[in-house]
């Protein structure tokens, strides 16, 4: 990878003292330890295929639904080449690379005559986050809307001679627009490819410098206020968005997360009291990687100390309306935020799930003080905006509560720094440590299973950590682990939850890795490592994406999926490997299950573009993050999951 930061910075470190044994033990005991021999993986049966037009009829092998206790695709191995690999059945297309034209007229892609103002109307850098919308808002009969998020920019990967540490103004331009969010309309036409539209209305791109409003209880807080916003209520841009969710009324949310990078001379900032904060939050005490505080006063916080805390949020965008301003909605806490993933609860209230990734952060979710509309998709545009912020406090023992980070409440009183609940929210992490949150192993995605309604959240790994916890039982954590969290009552605004470890990864032919797959044999295991991002099938299976493989295996990243239920829960087998050098940053499925969509992230990072490790996927330099489309070759049996 270039200079620039993508890996958290250390924070600090637990000090309980229960060994990696005795916890994983006493919360895995009826499950089995795969500390044995890989045997060879087996070829798994096609299985039937589960799909929103099945009815259900269980029978022996089928769960609820009609839905095959077994993965319906021939798992594939952990592999070195330099290009995506699908199981026998499947076929990978690319659907849209960095530099693809987003409107008519923009020209063709070229790396040695890229603009600023092309970028603007061109799909963006390192596509993460994606969510595919179909039509209800509109009357537009395509299959649907894909919105993408652009996490970073590396320059060496972008610009031909790019010298690190000493941009061009032409370049910081070009990246500033390389960030955001792309809207694009996708379509499968009959016995053809998945592709983009080039005419499409719809189409948006969102970048580090377009308009966004801040909303909730921030908005108009002194400590938002910058000298280009004196009302605290505007700020220009959208930074390193990352994850992402989807919520009930049609809108995105889109996360920021590693923005503390972007930003210059903390040690500079006169108050005390903003100093500690912005330390909390990792940022540069002398100049930036990237340097963009050489051209942009905002980013140089010896001249505009505040702007730091106008990023961290999650943003609202409705994709239907490409005229709708952005809303940073500050009542979901501000931190670096992985993904904001949606639930309705029972009564109605809009639950959002998010992770901070960062080494020993925390979980958190927010619950919505109204309720949602059914017939009026407008009436939960503020829906968002008024609610309690809670973070996660699991114990050793399979249980845990939701604890309020409220204004008043507890420590969160003036005497600590706290005097509004604006303090609470922009300072998020400094409320949660005086609350005594559980530090975690750099919480990634979280999503709730819409089959079994338990809750999944992804610990990415934590090679930092000295003294595990139960929920984090390794020390070092090299490979990662997902935790099934479960509601009290199956209420997403229950103040309490039981959880379980659901899988802690590695190679179950390693058994330093210690690795545990429920009750799996070895052989009926793909070795995986650093899970990340999340999605679910049909039937509930859980699919994950993985960061880092590289890293742990020597092997390219990918896609994998997991039965959650059933005969063969915990039974991980590989779908999908990546191009050299890339991150599989997202996975969504279209409506129907017929499609999964991928994101493939920096694709050759480090190799700079003299050297590219990574000539994917146009077989030459310079190699491009893009977006694949995966589909089944089948026509008569189109449906993806078990
Ligand atoms: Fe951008 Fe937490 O990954
Ligand atoms: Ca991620
Ligand atoms: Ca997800
Ligand atoms: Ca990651």
């Amino acid at each position: 990878m270039s200079t620039i930061i993508r890996e958290p910075l250390e924070g600090s470190t637990t000090t309980h003292s229960e060994t990696f044994e005795e916890i994983v033990q006493r919360r895995l005991s009826r499950r089995t330890l795969l500390i044995g021999a890989l045997k060879a993986v087996p070829l798994l049966m096609l299985a039937p295929a589960c799909g929103p037009s099945m009815t259900p009829a269980p029978v022996e092998g089928e769960l609820e639904g009609g839905c095959s206790e077994e993965l319906a695709f021939e798992p594939i191995t952990l592999s070195n080449e330099d290009r995506v690999i699908v199981p026998r059945d499947y076929a990978a297309q690319v659907l849209i690379r960095w530099g693809d034209p987003l409107f008519p007229g923009v020209s063709t892609f070229d790396v040695y005559t890229q603009t600023p103002l092309l970028q603007t109307q061109q799909f963006g850098f390192n596509c993460d986050f994606l969510g595919f919308f179909s039509q209800p808002y509109s009357q537009n009969p395509s299959p649907g809307l894909l919105v993408v998020n652009h996490e970073y920019t590396s320059g060496t990967e972008m610009f031909p001679g790019y010298v690190p540490g000493s941009p061009t103004k032409d370049q910081v331009d070009i990246e500033l627009a390389a960030h955001g969010v792309t809207v694009v309309e996708v379509e499968r036409r009959m016995g053809r490819e998945w592709q983009y539209s080039l005419d499409s209305s719809f189409n948006r791109r969102i970048t580090g410098e377009t308009e966004i409003d801040i909303t909730g209880p921030a908005a108009g807080h002194d400590w938002m206020t910058v000298s280009y916003d004196p009302t605290g209520t505007r700020v220009r841009g959208v930074l390193n968005n990352c994850g992402g969710g989807k919520t009930p009324w049609g809108t995105l949310l889109t996360c920021e997360e590693n923005f503390n990078q972007y930003f210059a001379n903390a040690d500079s900032t006169s108050d005390p009291q903003k100093r500690a904060v912005h330390s909390r939050y990792g940022l540069p005490t002398g100049a930036s990687e990237r340097r963009w505080e050489q051209y942009y006063t905002r980013f140089d916080l010896a001249l505009e100390p505040n702007e730091p805390f106008r990023f961290g949020w999650v943003v609202e965008i409705d994709p239907y309306n490409p005229q709708f301003v952005p809303k940073k909605r500050t009542a979901l806490g501000r931190f670096k935020h992985e993904a904001a993933a949606v639930v309705l609860a029972p009564d109605n209230r809009a639950v959002v799930y998010s992770g901070d990734d960062e080494r020993f952060d925390y979980l958190y979710k927010f619950v919505s003080a109204g309720s949602f509309h059914q017939t009026s998709r407008e009436a939960n545009f503020g829906l968002l905006d008024t609610g309690t912020l809670y973070v996660a406090k699991f114990d050793d023992t399979g249980s845990g509560q939701w604890l309020p980070l409220v204004y008043g409440q507890g420590p969160l009183v003036p005497v600590n720094g706290f005097s509004s609940q604006g303090d609470v929210l922009i300072n998020t992490r400094g409320a949660a440590d005086l609350l005594g949150a559980t530090k975690m192993d750099r919480p990634e995605d979280i999503e709730t299973n819409p089959v079994n309604h338990k809750v999944y959240c992804v610990m990415t790994n934590n090679t930092s950590r000295t003294a595990p916890n139960g929920a984090n039982p390794r020390s070092p954590n090299r490979h990662g682990h997902i935790i099934e969290l479960t509601e009290a009552g199956d209420d997403p605004t229950a103040l309490t939850f039981t959880w379980e470890i659901f899988m802690l990864c590695g190679d179950p032919n390693n058994p330093a890795d210690g690795a545990v797959f429920a009750e799996c044999e070895p052989g009926d295991v793909s070795p995986i490592s650093r899970p990340d991002n999340i999605t679910f099938d049909g039937c509930g299976n859980l699919w994950i994406a993985t960061d880092g493989q590289p890293s742990s295996f020597g092997k390219n990243d990918g896609i994998f999926a997991v039965p959650v239920d059933g005969s063969e829960r915990g039974c991980v087998r590989q779908f999908l490997s990546g191009p050299v050098d890339t991150e599989l940053a997202s996975l969504e499925f279209n409506t129907d299950f017929t499609a999964l969509f991928a994101s493939v992230q920096h694709p050759g990072e480090g190799g700079g573009l003299a050297n590219p490790t990574s000539t994917w996927p146009d077989s030459t330099s310079p190699p491009r993050p893009s977006v694949v489309a995966i589909v089944k070759t089948d026509p008569e049996d189109p449906v993806i999951g078990s």
